[in-house]
């Protein structure tokens, strides 16, 4: 009897020990961790997000990258609407940006140099005469440290990188932290923080490339874009902004209605000659939750992107041109993905009038950009 009774005891205990284990492991089994190869001595992992529909997000630490983002479109077939590589060689040999974290900097600071408390920095010159999206071994290129978030609601995953004071020429020890979180609404949920033990410059942005049919089938010219702002950062021949804020109205930059990206792409508007098509900073107007938001008739799926980031560059892939294959063995053509990067204006540490970047060490930088997917 005694002996029955702790059996029964035991087999209690244990299921409850399993009940607790499973509790605790929620959000740990919505995401799965693969090995990815290695760089610089760490260890690079593939992360899988699946939310409650099934629909699938695919990171990894290297760059703190999307790699995949698996959506349905309106006949619910789910397809792969993101740049990504197939293996972390592809990453290590191919495009640099393809749906990394850029920083300390993002997009360019004129001539590589900015003045700050009376101090002169100087930057890497990675494009042309100017310094782009961190200089060449900017975070993007970077191994972060990887957790995955327990007790979580949705499949969630920190990604932090510790830049040594001076690194690629910005001043201060930063940490920065992304965290994303993929809802069973199918929003990508990014939140950055930033921290420094100096003053110094941020501009932070996730640089992912969409494709709406899904990658590798077709251009993105017949895909639909409202972008909720008013102005626009013109640019000189290098892609530094004139310090105008133009207004959009009456322009082919007017997206405050939607229009098809082809629609106007090929006019002969001084700023569409100059960046070989859409390659402009947004003055967004942030009075609406939905800041952008494209469409693609064809297949019904629609992002939207919310955030609390005052622009949002708009690039229609001018620079690619074939010669990157991504996943599933897709190739990236000319204007085959469109960016919507959530920032602050391009090279604002040398423009007075645009909103300030300075990061100090009383106050993190906080920010929240959302990518949600739909059907219409
Ligand atoms: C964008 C930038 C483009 C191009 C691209 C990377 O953010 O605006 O001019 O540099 O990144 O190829």
């Amino acid at each position: 009897m005694k002996r029955e009774r702790l059996i029964l005891l035991t087999a209690v205990a244990l299921a409850f020990i399993g009940l607790c284990s499973c509790g605790n492991n929620k959000a740990k089994e919505m995401v799965t961790t693969e090995n990815f190869g290695s760089f610089e001595g760490q260890e690079v992992s593939l992360f899988t997000l699946t939310n409650k529909k099934g629909d699938v997000v695919k990171l990894t630490n290297y760059g703190a990258a999307i790699v995949e983002i698996n959506v349905p479109d309106r006949n619910g077939d789910k397809g792969n609407v993101t740049f990504g590589y197939e293996t972390l060689d592809g990453y290590l040999e191919g495009d640099a940006y393809f749906g990394k974290v850029v920083g300390q900097f993002a997009n360019r600071v004129a001539k590589g140099k900015f003045t700050l408390d009376g101090v002169e920095y100087t930057l890497a010159l990675n494009n042309g005469p100017n310094s782009l999206h961190g200089g060449p071994t900017g975070w993007h290129s970077r191994a972060w440290t990887a957790e995955v978030l327990k007790g979580t609601d949705f499949p969630a995953v920190k990604f932090t990188y510790s830049k040594p004071d001076m690194e690629e020429g910005y001043p201060g020890n930063v940490v920065a932290e992304v965290v994303y979180t993929w809802t069973d609404d199918d929003e990508l949920i990014m939140d950055y923080k930033v921290t420094t033990d100096r003053r110094t410059v941020i501009n932070i942005t996730n640089h992912a490339y969409f494709n709406l049919h899904g990658t590798g089938n077709g251009d993105i010219l017949d895909h639909e874009a409202l972008i909720r702002a008013s102005a626009f950062t013109p640019v000189d021949s290098t892609l530094i902004p004139t310090g105008e804020l133009r207004p959009v109205e009456g322009t082919p930059f007017d997206f405050r209605t939607p229009h098809l990206i082809g629609e106007r792409i090929g006019e002969a508007y001084d700023q569409l000659v100059l960046g070989g098509g859409y390659d402009h900073n947004f003055v967004l107007d942030n009075v609406e939750q939905v800041d952008a938001e494209v469409y693609d008739p064809s297949t019904g799926r629609v992002i939207q992107v919310i955030t609390d980031q005052p622009g949002v560059q708009l690039y229609t892939g001018n620079f690619l041109d074939g010669t990157q294959t991504g996943r599933g063995g897709k190739v990236y053509q000319y204007r085959s993905g469109f960016c919507l990067e959530t920032q602050h204006y391009p090279d604002s540490p040398n423009q007075a009038s645009f909103p300030p970047v300075i990061l100090t060490p009383e106050e993190p930088f906080l920010s929240s950009t959302t990518y949600k997917f739909g059907v219409r």
